[in-house]
């Protein structure tokens, strides 16, 4: 469970700042602003935490893929691998870059596995928009390594994995660009907002300037800036991004106590031995966000989602049929149903749509559930739920 657990006086303090001068463009208005730079603090906080050396905010995950896509020099017609398991905004971000996605096999730790990529590899493939799924970290040895032999560009949706190392490196570091979502159910929220982050100084420029029409942000006269590139309108206000710094700077304590109680839950859980969990590479590196994991089989962990449903477990997540991060659900996608044509129209869709084999990513997403951990529980709290969810879980498989 995400930021919102512990939004309090250090959230609106920082908005209070931008309330009381007025200045909520994050660009120029220096005196109005009074000392008060909000996008420029969550972008300092992103980079102290991460270690990269540029982070630009802007209004959402989804146009924080988005730009990391452009940056990276990704659009018409180049062929992106994607997983079949992500938040529709990874597909969306590559459909609208005028890219053509390709669905690629994932592993049991629930990102692209590197068979899958290199399965998935044509001579139009240009990249791999790789997402660190519920709170993890992918396989970046192997990962990493099939893109080089591919000559493979890698951008990573870090969307739900703000505070996810592998290795001791924070995930969007891997590949070109990377980039975080802090909407209202992130670890960190902002309310909406999204950040990218980069080491590679040209990605980082273009990226600022795409975001906000083209602007090189040279000077401190906005009219008369100069427009290296085409851009658009992804600016994050000052006062989403004041709640965001706040958030920031409470995120080694969420991430402290959501592995404590993931680890509780955890050990309660690994009594049943028909349970399996996530093998990540680096548990370390887990933001702790998600305990994750597998029933025996997909008709066990549809049952268990019942049971939890009747005993009022909440806050688990059974992907593969109710929830908007499987392809099961993408009719629109399969279809290429839009509101207007589309490059993906223009140049045909590079697989069926109707007809993809992803057998894997079919069985490991029936078997799994995922719990939202959350940050404030107490112990009581935590022996409740685990007692719920056992005794529901137990009703199923000793059936
Ligand atoms: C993997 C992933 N990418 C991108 C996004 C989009 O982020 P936003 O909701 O901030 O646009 C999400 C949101 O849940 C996500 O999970």
């Amino acid at each position: 469970m995400p930021g919102m657990e512990v939004f309090g006086a250090e959230e609106k303090k920082e908005v209070m700042d931008v309330l009381e001068t007025g200045a909520m463009f994050r660009y120029n208005h220096e005196e109005m602003r009074k000392g008060h730079w909000k996008a420029r603090d969550l972008e300092k906080e992103v980079r102290k935490f991460t270690g990269a050396k540029f982070a630009h905010a802007v209004a959402s995950g989804s146009t924080a893929v988005t730009t990391a896509l452009a940056a990276a020099g990704i659009g018409h017609g180049d062929e992106v691998i994607v997983p079949p398991f992500t938040y529709i905004a990874t597909i969306e971000a590559v459909i609208y870059a005028g890219g053509l996605p390709v669905f690629a096999e994932i592993d049991e730790n629930l990102c692209l596995s590197s068979e899958g990529i290199k399965k998935a590899v044509t001579p139009k493939t240009k990249a791999v928009l790789l997402v660190h799924m519920v709170g993890a970290a992918a396989d970046m040895d192997s990962v990493t390594r099939v893109c080089k032999e591919h000559n493979l560009i890698l951008v990573e949706d870090a969307g739900q994995a703000l505070g996810a190392f592998y290795k001791g490196k924070s995930v969007g570091l891997f590949g070109l660009t990377g980039a975080f979502s802090f909407d209202f159910f992130k670890i960190a929220t902002a309310g909406e907002g999204g950040v990218l982050i980069t080491n590679d100084e040209t990605a980082y420029k273009l990226a600022d300037n795409f975001t906000d029409h083209g602007h090189d942000h040279i000077g401190n006269n906005r009219g008369m800036e100069n427009h290296p590139v085409l851009g658009f309108n992804y600016r994050i206000s000052e006062l989403h991004a004041a709640v965001g710094v706040a958030q920031m700077r409470k995120l080694d304590m969420l991430i402290r106590n959501k592995k404590e109680n993931k680890q509780y839950m955890k050990d309660k859980l690994s009594r049943l031995i028909e349970l399996s969990f996530r093998p990540m590479p680096d548990p370390d590196g887990d933001s702790g966000t998600f305990l994750n994991f597998f029933l025996p089989t997909s008709q066990m962990a549809g049952d268990v989602m019942k049971e939890f449903a009747k005993d009022g477990v909440q806050g688990c997540n059974y992907w593969y049929t109710n929830m908007y991060h499987f392809i099961n659900q993408w009719d629109h996608v399969k279809n290429l149903n839009s509101a207007a044509p589309l490059a993906i129209h223009h140049f045909g869709p590079p697989q069926d749509y109707n007809n993809l084999d992803l057998p894997k990513s079919q069985e490991i997403i029936g078997r799994l559930i995922s719990l939202g951990i959350r940050a404030t529980w107490n112990k009581d709290e935590l022996d409740a739920l685990a007692n719920k969810m056992i005794g529901a879980i137990q009703k199923v498989v000793n059936a």
